[in-house]
């Protein structure tokens, strides 16, 4: 969502908070700000430059006004409350108080009245506008900053990151956060406040992460946190392992491609503790998993986008190998309907970011249905979504920058097959002889995947022929229905070529109305027990007039014909097949979107970390 820095320090952090921002641009980007405390001791002025659209054109227009400051803040905007105008982009400002907000404050309006009766005049449409005055109004009663932000954040309802300044107290940040990602960078005679690590790594990796109803005091050589009663805590200083390397695009065109290649690595990497481990157990989970996983009956799965679709294909492999009931449900679903409670039943929330929030308050409504049995498969370690689960899987995908989910999904489909294998191990269903195959196919995943990534040039030519469409189907069956699924995401993410994913046998039974010369079919069809059914499928289609584009395994015995066009993926790797076939359809996103000219990185309305509802 959105991305928030601030910076105090003896140096000029206006370039700081900059960069700050690019590397947070991810989080949201339709416009961008920063407001700093400058000017001569004793007649400090907030200075402010926003502008709709890119981090850079901020820049341009910072440049020009050439002001350097030694503390300020900075923000990138998804736009929730009020249109993509420079008026509704962060920083607000109320009477020298300047302040940037992630999330969304339930309770605005009926503070907007408040304080439009107090006086105050509102050049926004946004809901933060309002804080920054009920700030200053408490300032006005003779708080101090720190005590105003109390007291303002103890006024609103709903989910707030906060980093706030003051032109009457240059020498002092104050960050606040309930419901939304907020740490504070800790350097030399110099602090940061960042909605994550990746926007101050290249001044520290020291951290403390913030917790719900936490306000901190920031200034250049030490930091107080409150909690939410206002007493001071002592929160864990965290080193962060995030590498620059990981935030910088090396020599790709795009994050989206770079993570595409990096799924070998990825994978690799994620896998590791299995292997080490050799074989599968409830210790991969974390310490005192074995109790909670070994008497487990059902599997409730909670996600939203792509995680939801890693969600969808564990189901079969749960169902199947387990041999336990496995539901999968959207998290925004989930949180709003009257679900049943089953205490023997694991409730698993997959995020890349662990801080969406329909996932979040997905787990919150579970946990107050009685579920205690929680884990989290996340990419992102302390943040809030793994903090709120009993069991944690981290991914070691590595940072994901791509608005578009690659490595995060393939490498949340190995954690979801650890899981499915170490349910089974404690079920008694899974013999050493298939735990070793099991780990034999682990092994040689990475490998399997690196062949699939070198059918980039096959996947290229396609490109150039799906770019003019409009629409596109996308048939898989069976575990490979849900990465169709998953293929048309993409697709639309990106390229913004509409496209739908069925189960083949769905086909007849409605979507082949649609099927025509201008309606390219994805169809997947790897060597499995549903090759023949997926085959007369494609004949359905073709009986059409549909053209088809078939990936299929080197041992389907699928030949080229009229109308039907085949990219063969390596043999069939078996019961991680899914992962596999994922490549190519995040290939042909990637590149049907170069060929239309789409910025893949940053696809129109979308953002990364959606942190609200
Ligand atoms: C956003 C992103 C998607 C992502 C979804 C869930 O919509 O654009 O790529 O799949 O959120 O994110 P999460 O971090 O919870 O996996």
């Amino acid at each position: 969502m959105c991305g928030i820095v601030g910076a105090i320090a003896d140096r000029d952090v206006v370039q700081l908070l900059i960069e700050g921002l690019k590397r947070l641009e991810y989080r949201g980007y339709d416009s961008a700000g920063i407001a700093v405390v400058a000017g001569e001791a004793g007649c400090e002025e907030i200075r402010r430059v926003r502008r709709t659209g890119r981090v850079a054109e901020m820049e341009a227009a910072a440049a020009s006004e050439a002001f350097t400051a030694g503390t300020g803040i900075g923000h990138t905007r998804w736009a929730t409350h009020g249109g993509v105008t420079e008026a509704n982009a962060h920083p607000h400002i109320s009477h020298g108080v300047a302040l940037v907000h992630n999330g969304i404050i339930e309770n605005h309006e009926e503070q907007r009245e408040k304080l439009r009766a107090l006086g105050y005049e509102f050049e926004s449409q946004t809901d933060t506008e309002v804080i920054a005055h009920l700030i200053h109004s408490f300032l006005k009663q003779g708080d101090d900053l720190l005590a105003a932000v109390q007291r303002a954040v103890g006024e609103l309802t709903g989910a707030y990151a906060l980093a706030v300044v003051s032109r009457h107290e240059p020498e002092r940040l104050i960050a606040a956060r309930m419901g939304c990602p907020l740490l504070v960078g800790l350097g030399e005679g110099e602090n940061f406040i960042a909605s994550d690590v990746s926007a101050i790594v290249q001044a520290t990796r020291r951290v403390i992460f913030l917790e719900e109803g936490d306000t901190a005091e920031v200034t250049r050589d030490a930091v107080r946190v409150f909690d939410e009663h206002g007493a001071v805590v002592e929160r864990e200083v965290h080193v962060s392992d995030v590498s620059l390397a990981s935030l910088e695009l090396g020599p790709y065109r795009h994050f989206m491609q770079k993570e595409i290649h990096e799924q070998p690595r990825a994978i690799a990497d994620t896998i590791e503790a299995v292997i080490d481990n050799k074989g599968f157990s409830a210790s991969l989970f974390g310490a005192g998993a074995e109790p909670v996983l070994a008497d487990v009956e059902a599997v409730q799965i909670l996600a939203c986008g792509t995680s939801y679709f890693a969600g969808l294909t564990a189901r079969y492999w749960i169902e199947a190998i387990v041999g336990i009931p496995c539901s999968v449900e959207v998290a925004s679903e989930y949180r709003y309907r009257s679900a049943v409670a089953n205490p023997k039943q694991l409730v698993v929330t997959i995020s890349q970011s662990g801080e969406t929030l329909d996932t979040m308050e997905a787990l919150k409504y579970a946990k107050s249905l009685g579920h205690d049995k929680t884990l989290s498969i996340c990419n992102v370690p302390e943040s809030a979504i793994p903090r709120a689960s009993r069991l944690v899987y981290y991914t070691r995908a590595g940072a994901e920058i791509g608005v578009a989910s690659t490595k995060a999904f393939t490498t949340q489909l190995v954690a979801l097959f650890t899981l499915t294998a170490t349910l089974a191990k404690l079920r008694g269903r899974l013999s050493p002889e298939q735990e070793g195959e099991f780990l034999d196919a682990l092994r040689q995943l990475p490998g399997s995947v690196q062949h699939a990534l070198n059918l980039e040039p096959q996947i290229t030519a396609w490109a150039e022929r799906f770019a003019p469409k409009q629409h596109a189907l996308f048939l898989g069956r069976g575990v490979h229905y849900p990465i169709a699924l998953e293929g048309a995401l993409k697709l639309k993410e990106i390229s913004y070529i509409h496209a739908e994913a069925y189960p083949a046998g769905e086909l007849k039974h409605g979507p082949l109305a649609l099927v025509d010369a201008d309606m390219p079919v994805v169809v997947i069809a790897p060597r499995d027990s549903l090759l023949e059914k997926v085959k007369s499928n494609i004949q359905e289609v073709r009986a059409r007039g549909g053209e088809m584009f078939v990936f299929a395994d080197l041992d389907s015995h699928f030949g080229d014909s009229e109308q039907v066009s085949v990219i063969r993926t390596p043999r069939h790797v078996g019961v991680l097949s899914p992962i596999v076939h994922t490549i190519p359809v995040q290939l042909l996103a990637y590149h049907v979107a170069l060929a239309r000219g789409t910025d893949v990185d940053k696809p129109r309305n979308l953002a990364k970390s959606v942190t609200v509802e």
